[in-house]
């Protein structure tokens, strides 16, 4: 196989090329905007468009269909009566490599969020430039120019012809009735192009009539209307034609139809003939296309007025650039790499993309119907608020509506705020882990903002899909606080033999769904034991700051605050297990409404107690030695109640999960820690995967734990270096001192990436690398908001506590510049700050701390916690300007 160049930065703004991007065949690359325009768009201009599951105008995608023709943006030209050339790679004689490599070469270059493929035939003297986006207003409409140039001396005649086929129905129908689907089409062609609008919506359990209509436009660059059109696919491609060697272009047929006509119950084709044209040696001609879903009633006639020329073409283009690169201006990375800078602008990015698509639109998230999951909404929330903190607030508390009074929540969330469904498919699970990440998104935002307060908002419960009632009819509401600890507390008492929680239908990783009767997961009882600690902190800084000494909850939570009242013994699976099914059984029949105060400072010890417990118990039961002498903690139990990790037969057994939340969790002490860093170097280290593995090789299907283990080893959840796990490693290492070891975790997957011959994925971070080295699943994964999150909150040490600001920089020697600077850009306070550490001696991370600190050019008063600097609120609120320059002397 040709080796593939890497991808080049080109520009400031996360701009970049790929060299003969066409020699690979898996790539694809976002557009879209935030009315949830989305497109998948490869080199070859493969990919669909669609707003929803329901509204893809061009055919749905999964990776495998990136290869094929059915779902290709196309653009035809017929040159000199004889040879016919696809502007876009799409004709059999291209797919046939009729032309060489050397005759015709492809290069990308793409931007946020544009995306823009040249292809050279030096043969036919041939250049076309074909560029994609969507604008970023709330039209529902990917536009496309394509930019045709005679290279050679010689006059070309050029007969050219847009084509893009209209899928215009529901995923849902790609197989099921897909050809009754195409006698719903009702196709008009109008003066600039194609539009079909189904009679009907296909659904055997209840047809409704169909609102949404569909749309391809296109004139020349002046805004000149097509000659004619092909509306019907059958018709277009003739008989023994296909979408690669299509009749109409091919023989340049006569037999269009003009505007004005109907045509009922086909599948509709997008062709739109153009003029013939005589391209003058060294000439140039473009065409602007537009596909459009329209949800609500448009007039097409006006859309292809507002987009269809040069003109507005490149209006739109200049402001989709201009949008894009403000969106993300929030935040910026400025180390000594300044490719790791500009890499980090896509993973940026990211976070916003998985806002847009959820986990089902683009074609490796081939799952779900739209929506996010439970805890990835929450993770999301992450970067967001390091981004765009404004709209978080109220995100967060409409989330909240989403937990159950029993601890468990709505697992799918629709894209309006508040807006769940219990279960993806009807499918009833409980994942045990979710109950553990509001708090970690809902501690940060008040970190970040010190606002207290957002604890005792009230909010109501989710119960059948609508709101939890009382016992007497009313819809109840209890506190932000009194839902974290409904949370927490419920999980505690849920464990299985072993005292840990049990695992159900899965934790963070969704493949671990097959030991719902005795699995545990170790690795969340030690996240949920740290949260229980933060829970209590939160309640100290709350008394504090509001001189209260009791806060009132649902009654039923005395049941769970035993340590108040009650004789308990954490020690005691059973003893647990009563607590719970006491507090279940009080809810049951509903709960009663009544809310009664409880004393703060018992409430905290109360937390206190239970999560020290859970350190204690995973100190003195889970962290285990193999015969070999290495050390790590053991993070499950399968349904069989048999510990997962250690040594085995088949070779020892260690996941990577198993150890970060002990260490996040701050279970671990610093020894503990250097020994589990020496184990996962050993187990679970590869370089040719990117870096830390998920977990060994079981050698096993083990159907007493997971749907994983039926994965070939090295891909996704069956120990693949999955981002997410890796980077969240990363953090944990990084919080509790140790920077050189976290900064391997990124700068393994970082180098790997980069690697493009091998990892074959465009900058940014992908899910996972498979055992190939191959980037899968990339754009829409929960690492990017953790990597983001990692990067300017510990690496670059900028962050909140309970509103201050704490600069606390882990900045290695080879973050700094030549000039001893390292900076980031990142919002604080309702400021951009542009934070600049100098380390003029070069001191190395464990040697310096924070010596001097400059607002706007004044030295100021900081608090200085074991070298880091807390700098007080107020001092940045009361700046005048929205940006603010902070110089940090590092000594
Ligand atoms: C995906 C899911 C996430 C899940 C993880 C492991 O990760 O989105 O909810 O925890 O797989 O099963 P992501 O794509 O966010 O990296």
């Amino acid at each position: 196989m040709k080796k593939l160049d890497r991808w080049k930065f080109t520009g400031k703004n996360g701009e970049f090329k790929v060299e003969n991007v066409d020699q690979s065949t898996y790539l694809y690359f976002p557009l879209a905007n935030e009315a949830e325009m989305m497109s998948a768009i490869t080199p070859r201009l493969h990919g669909d468009i669609k707003t929803g599951q329901n509204t893809f105008a061009m055919r749905p995608v999964s990776l495998e269909d990136l290869h094929n023709t059915k779902s290709a943006r196309n653009f035809w030209l017929k040159v000199n009566d004889r040879e016919v050339w696809s502007a876009t790679g799409n004709s059999a004689a291209q797919f046939a490599k009729k032309f060489s490599d050397q005759t015709e070469t492809v290069e990308l270059n793409a931007g946020l969020l544009w995306h823009k493929i040249t292809r050279t035939n030096e043969k036919l003297s041939l250049k076309s430039e074909v560029t994609n986006f969507v604008p970023t207003n709330s039209d529902t409409v990917e536009l496309m120019q394509v930019k045709i140039k005679n290279t050679g001396p010689e006059d070309l005649k050029i007969e050219p012809t847009a084509a893009v086929p209209i899928y215009g129905r529901s995923a849902d129908n790609l197989r099921d009735h897909r050809h009754v689907t195409s006698l719903l089409h009702r196709t008009k062609t109008i003066e600039k192009g194609v539009v079909v609008k189904p009679t009907l919506s296909f659904d055997e359990r209840g047809h409704k009539p169909n609102e949404v209509s569909y749309a391809v436009l296109g004139a020349e660059a002046d805004g000149k209307a097509p000659v004619g059109f092909f509306p019907v696919l059958e018709d277009y491609i003739g008989d023994g034609g296909n979408l690669e060697w299509p009749e109409a272009v091919v023989l340049s047929s006569d037999d269009y139809l003009k505007a004005g006509a109907e045509i009922d119950g086909y599948e509709t084709m997008g062709a739109l003939k153009f003029e013939e044209i005589t391209l003058r040696g060294g000439a140039e001609a473009a065409y602007i296309i537009a596909i459009s879903t329209a949800e609500e009633e448009v007039d097409f006639e006006k859309l292809a007025a507002k987009y269809c020329s040069q003109e507005a073409f490149e209006k739109h283009l200049a402001e989709n650039k201009k949008f894009w690169q403000q969106k993300l201006n929030v935040v910026d990375i400025d180390s000594a790499d300044q490719e790791f800078n500009q890499w980090m602008k896509w993973v940026s990015l990211q976070p916003i993309l998985r806002r847009i698509y959820g986990c089902s639109f683009l074609p490796s998230h081939d799952y779900g119907r739209g929506g996010r999951g439970w805890r990835d909404l929450w993770q999301d929330c992450l970067a967001l608020l390091l981004m765009e903190p404004e709209p978080v607030r109220d995100l967060l508390y409409n989330n909240f509506s989403g937990v159950r009074i029993d601890g468990s929540n709505a697992t799918i969330i629709g894209s309006e705020p508040g807006e769940f469904k219990a279960d993806r498919n009807n499918i009833k699970r409980v994942w045990m882990d979710h109950g553990a990440w509001p708090l970690m998104t809902t501690k940060l935002y008040i970190d970040q903002s010190g606002d207290l307060d957002f604890l005792l908002k009230e909010q109501s419960y989710f119960e059948n899909g609508s709101e939890l009632k009382a016992q007497n009819g009313e819809i109840y509401q209890g506190s932000i606080i009194e839902h974290l600890l409904v949370q927490h507390l419920t999980h505690f008492f849920d464990v299985g033999e072993h005292n840990n929680c049990l695992l159900k239908n899965g934790d963070w990783n969704d493949g671990l769904d097959m030991a719902e009767n005795r699995g545990e997961s170790v690795a969340f009882t030690a996240l949920y034991g740290s949260n229980l600690l933060d829970l209590a902190e939160l309640l100290k800084a709350l008394a504090a700051e509001k001189s209260i000494k009791k806060i009132e909850l649902a009654a039923e939570l005395s049941i769970l605050l035993d340590t108040v009242e009650e004789d308990f013994d954490y020690q005691s699976v059973e003893y647990k297990r009563e607590v719970l099914s006491d507090y279940r059984s009080r809810c049951e029949s509903g709960i009663s409404g009544q809310k009664i105060d409880f004393n703060l400072k018992e409430l905290t010890a109360d937390l206190e107690a239970k999560g020290e417990s859970i350190f204690e118990h995973l100190n003195q039961n889970e962290w285990i030695e193999t015969k070999a002498g290495d050390k790590f903690y053991n993070g499950y139990y399968d349904d069989d109640g048999q510990r997962l990790e250690g040594d085995h037969p088949k070779g020892v057994r260690m996941t990577l999960t198993g150890q970060v939340f002990p260490i996040m969790a701050g279970a671990a002490d610093q020894d503990q820690i250097k020994q589990v860093v020496d184990s996962a170097d050993k187990y679970l280290k590869d370089l040719s995967v990117g870096g830390y593995r998920l977990n060994t090789d079981f050698k096993e299907l083990k159907t007493n734990l997971g749907r994983l283990f039926g994965f070939a080893y090295g891909h996704k959840e069956n120990g693949a270096m999955f981002s997410h796990m890796a980077v969240m490693y990363s953090n944990a290492l990084y919080k509790q001192g140790f920077a050189e070891a976290g900064d391997k975790v990124i700068d393994y997957i970082y180098q790997h990436c980069k690697d493009f011959d091998t990892s074959r994925t465009y900058p940014g971070i992908p899910e996972y690398i498979n055992q190939r080295g191959r980037g899968m699943y990339p754009y829409l994964t929960g690492s990017a908001s953790w990597l983001l999150l990692t990067v300017v909150t510990q690496i670059f040490g900028v962050r909140g506590e309970l509103g201050n600001l704490v600069l606390d920089p882990k900045l290695l020697k080879k973050h700094f510049d030549p000039a001893a600077k390292a900076a980031v850009k990142t919002i604080f306070a309702d400021k951009l700050l542009n934070i600049s550490y100098f380390n003029k001696n070069q001191l190395g991370v464990k040697d310096y701390q924070v010596q001097e600190v400059k607002i706007n050019g004044q030295s100021v008063n900081f608090e200085n916690k074991a070298g880091a600097a807390v700098v007080e609120r107020s001092l940045i609120s009361k700046q005048h300007d929205q940006e603010v320059n902070i110089e940090v002397i590092l000594n």
